[in-house]
């Protein structure tokens, strides 16, 4: 089973302890292989704008040398993880530059086949408040990925640092993560036989009339020609 994870923040602080425990019970459960991306570092630039992913292809993306192999390490995975801390009440800066170079990935571009069977965790952590809001600005971007199952974590951790929360909460969490692991690992088990939410069967309706209607050159157009979408053939879901 392969896992790819990609860490909002480079600190070693509590979103990464978080992480840690969960990747520790997939390891206790299963044979896992990690693939992990820390943010800025394997992605250090923001998005310019220049729409080329959206109109020639992501190989013109300014950042393909650092955004492909992120891609295709995901690509690669049964699992993806996605893990920031709450800033601002948001995803951290790193997480939404990196999901801004993926916006090509959506359904409403040219969104990866294999996407549509992987299994999606999202995981932050806040000082107070706004784990909610930043657990929904990551799983909206699976979501529009075509990903089917994706299990959310957020930790309020009312403390200076993991350590100096009250031992019964660290343990609560603790067992809360376990379990978010056991699910995740059991989804990743039956992967390809989850059923397709309807927002991603309505969505890909949709997205299949607006690009058929594009003109024939359109970078979209050609790609889900290429895939049999537009003559419904070779869905990426059943
Ligand atoms: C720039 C910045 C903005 C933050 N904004 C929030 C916030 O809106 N709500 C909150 O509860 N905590 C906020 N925090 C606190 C962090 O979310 C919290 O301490 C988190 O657990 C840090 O994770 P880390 O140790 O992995 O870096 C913020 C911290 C920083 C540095």
């Amino acid at each position: 089973m392969k896992v790819c994870i990609i860490h909002g923040s480079p600190r070693k602080g509590n979103t990464y302890k978080a992480t840690s425990i969960f990747m520790e019970t997939l390891r206790n459960h299963g044979t896992v292989e990690f693939t992990e991306f820390f943010l800025p570092r394997d992605l250090p630039h923001f998005c310019l704008g220049c729409t080329n992913c959206f109109e020639y292809g992501e190989e013109r993306c300014p950042h393909v040398s650092y955004v492909q192999p992120i891609v295709e390490s995901m690509r690669d995975a049964d699992g993806i993880v996605l893990t920031s801390p709450v800033y601002v009440l948001a995803a951290s800066g790193g997480m939404k530059a990196f999901l801004d170079h993926l916006g090509y990935l959506f359904m409403a571009h040219r969104p990866m086949e294999e996407m549509f069977s992987k299994v999606g965790m999202i995981l932050s952590t806040a000082a107070g408040g706004g784990t909610g809001l930043t657990n929904k600005n990551m799983s909206r971007c699976m979501r529009f990925w075509g990903i089917p199952k994706i299990y959310k974590c957020g930790l309020t951790i009312f403390a200076g640092s993991w350590e100096t929360m009250p031992i019964n909460k660290q343990k609560r969490y603790e067992k809360a993560l376990n379990k978010k692991a056991k699910q995740f690992l059991n989804s990743i088990e039956r992967r390809g036989k989850h059923r397709t939410p309807l927002f991603t069967r309505a969505m890909f309706s949709v997205m299949r009339r607006m690009i058929g209607s594009y003109s024939d050159d359109s970078a979209d157009k050609v790609y889900w020609q290429k895939k049999g979408w537009l003559e419904g053939e070779n869905l990426p879901f059943v």
